[in-house]
């Protein structure tokens, strides 16, 4: 696993694009995994400004969400259809059919996730995952307990995540108490993970997911099973990782780069 501690919430939004842009650049035709939440918004804002800009074209990709909630509809302000479509989609190029959100409104949930990860190996797999980090360490929902080799299913969120996603609904009450997740082993089957954390509320979870032991009960953790898994974070969410030091010398002194 990479660690990139960035100083700031923009320094790491803008290295964390510049990963996704190098893979398209690469295969103009990529699948990319996408993610909701604070975190990601300020990569998706540096996108936009390369699609804008520099030209970055997203007219042969392909997207997958990580998670819905059950029970909003694409047109509820805090679905996250709408989340993707008002900070992402409706600012670049990607043919809407080939945006795959996970459906919050079907009568057949199971047959639903079945046909969600039968699409996602129909298109030859997701190249680059993007992710957040949960209080709890959890990915997309895969909370506390989840199965390292899950699948897409629907699932119950745990309290404090209801209590962290609280604060953008009007009342409490009102966050959906279930979604659908991709799973953990479904995002390991990605070929590159990023995750992105920021701000201190993060440190904690971000410290257990990089340097503790992998356990279902951080599902983040199973990043540490992966082959090449990076992990952005900036100074506040690095706060409580013991090796700081080491990702820095790392990153300073990667082969190739001149000694300093
Ligand atoms: C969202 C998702 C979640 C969030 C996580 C952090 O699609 O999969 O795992 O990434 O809950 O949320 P924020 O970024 O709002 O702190």
């Amino acid at each position: 696993m990479e660690v990139i501690i960035c100083p700031t919430y923009a320094d790491m939004s803008r290295a964390a694009a510049r990963e996704v842009a190098n893979v398209l650049y690469a295969k103009p035709n990529a699948v990319l995994g996408m993610a909701t939440g604070s975190t990601p918004l300020g990569l998706y804002q540096e996108l936009v400004r390369m699609h804008r800009e520099e030209g970055l074209d997203f007219s042969q990709v392909t997207t997958f969400n990580l998670d819905e909630y059950v029970g909003l509809s694409p047109q509820h302000e805090q679905s996250y259809h709408f989340f993707m479509h008002e900070n992402f989609f409706k600012h670049v190029n990607i043919p809407p059919q080939n945006v795959y959100i996970p459906s919050g409104t079907t009568n057949n949930y199971k047959a639903f996730c079945e046909w969600y990860e039968r699409r996602i190996k129909e298109v030859g797999g997701i190249d680059i995952q993007i992710l957040g980090i949960g209080s709890d360490g959890h990915i997309a929902f895969n909370e506390p307990g989840s199965s390292l080799m899950s699948r897409t299913r629907l699932k119950t969120l745990a309290k404090p995540t209801i209590d962290d996603n609280a604060r953008f609904f009007a009342q409490r009450e009102d966050v959906p108490i279930y979604a659908i997740t991709m799973g953990v082993g479904t995002i390991l089957e990605a070929r590159e993970l990023i995750l992105l954390a920021n701000g201190k509320k993060k440190a904690h979870a971000v410290a257990e997911a990089v340097e503790g032991p992998v356990t279902s009960m951080i599902t983040a953790s199973a990043l540490q099973l992966h082959p090449a898994a990076t992990v952005f974070l900036d100074t506040e969410a690095a706060a409580e990782l013991k090796m700081r030091d080491y990702y820095q010398w790392i990153q300073k002194n990667k082969p190739g780069a001149p000694r300093t």
